[in-house]
């Protein structure tokens, strides 16, 4: 079932619990996240970033390839379809008229004040079609960034101005996570997320949820995280399996083959992060 990220995230949010966000790349990442989560009965958000969506072919393939793998695999768990980092009202506005159930506008590029306007922008539009949105403050960085330095992290006066004025429905504050493959010492401001958990009433977003140890994902969900975006460590074990099985097979040609030989390692992935769940009361 295809749904906006409304329910499943106040759910998450009221008792202390995460929804993933894993980022889908092709057929195959769509087909395999979604089967992984039905099986363990876990509503997901697959979020397709504005280069994905291209190299897929288009707003519509994403929506047209989701809904129907839905109904053909028989999915049961409620689905959600995002636009990861949706770079302008006009990129929100086309995932909207496509059939996303939920866009992230990341005006985080703009000042303050701009930030307010373009979000409120786009959460008007999407809010007329049931669409959910999500926004950003402060700079969650990629790995350029490298170093975790505390002026990528938000300012609590100005996230609550943030939600209040724009009406978004989950919002990222920029905690101290980056995008990609860490290789500096995370530095997570558990205090900020717990403030805002508890003066706010939207659900948090953790992006950069990938080379974070289960222990640090269980603390930021214990102190109000509710949605944990992953994206490189699935493409990493992915590759680190794919390259086996080449070295492995050397003779074997057929794609389908080649590019499912990751399956597994994904859906260990997909277990693993899944199972933390259980243990984070
Ligand atoms: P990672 O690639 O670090 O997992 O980040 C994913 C993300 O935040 C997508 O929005």
């Amino acid at each position: 079932m295809l749904v906006n990220s409304k329910k499943m995230l106040l759910d998450a949010r009221n008792n202390y619990q995460v929804i993933y966000h894993f980022n889908i790349n092709n057929l195959e990442w769509a087909k395999i996240i979604l089967e992984k989560c039905n099986s363990m009965h876990t509503p997901v958000i697959l979020g397709a970033s504005l280069g994905a969506i291209k190299y897929m072919g288009g707003f519509r393939v994403v929506t047209g390839l989701v809904k129907n793998l839905i109904e053909d695999l028989g999915i049961s768990i409620p689905v959600c379809l995002h636009l990861d980092h949706g770079d302008s009202f006009e990129s929100c506005k086309k995932a909207i008229d496509a059939g996303f159930t939920s866009v992230m506008i990341d005006a985080s590029k703009l000042d303050f004040e701009n930030n307010i306007k373009e979000t409120k922008k786009v959460v008007d539009y999407a809010h007329k079609s049931n669409v959910t949105v999500e926004a950003e403050l402060g700079h969650v960085g990629g790995i350029e960034d490298n170093v975790i330095s505390n002026i990528l992290v938000a300012n609590y006066d100005e996230c609550v101005r943030f939600i209040n004025e724009t009406g978004v429905d989950s919002f990222t504050p920029a905690i101290g996570t980056v995008h990609g493959i860490y290789k500096g010492e995370v530095n997570i401001q558990y205090d900020l997320i717990k403030k805002l958990r508890d003066n706010t009433n939207v659900p948090l977003v953790m992006h950069g949820g990938s080379g974070l140890s289960h222990d640090i994902l269980r603390k930021a969900i214990k102190s109000g995280i509710s949605k944990i975006n992953v994206n490189s460590d699935i493409q990493y074990v992915w590759m680190e399996a794919v390259k086996k099985f080449i070295l492995e097979n050397p003779t074997v040609y057929d794609p389908r083959k080649i590019i499912y030989s990751g399956r597994d390692a994904m859906e260990k992935f997909i277990e693993d992060k899944i199972n933390i769940l259980h243990d984070n009361k």
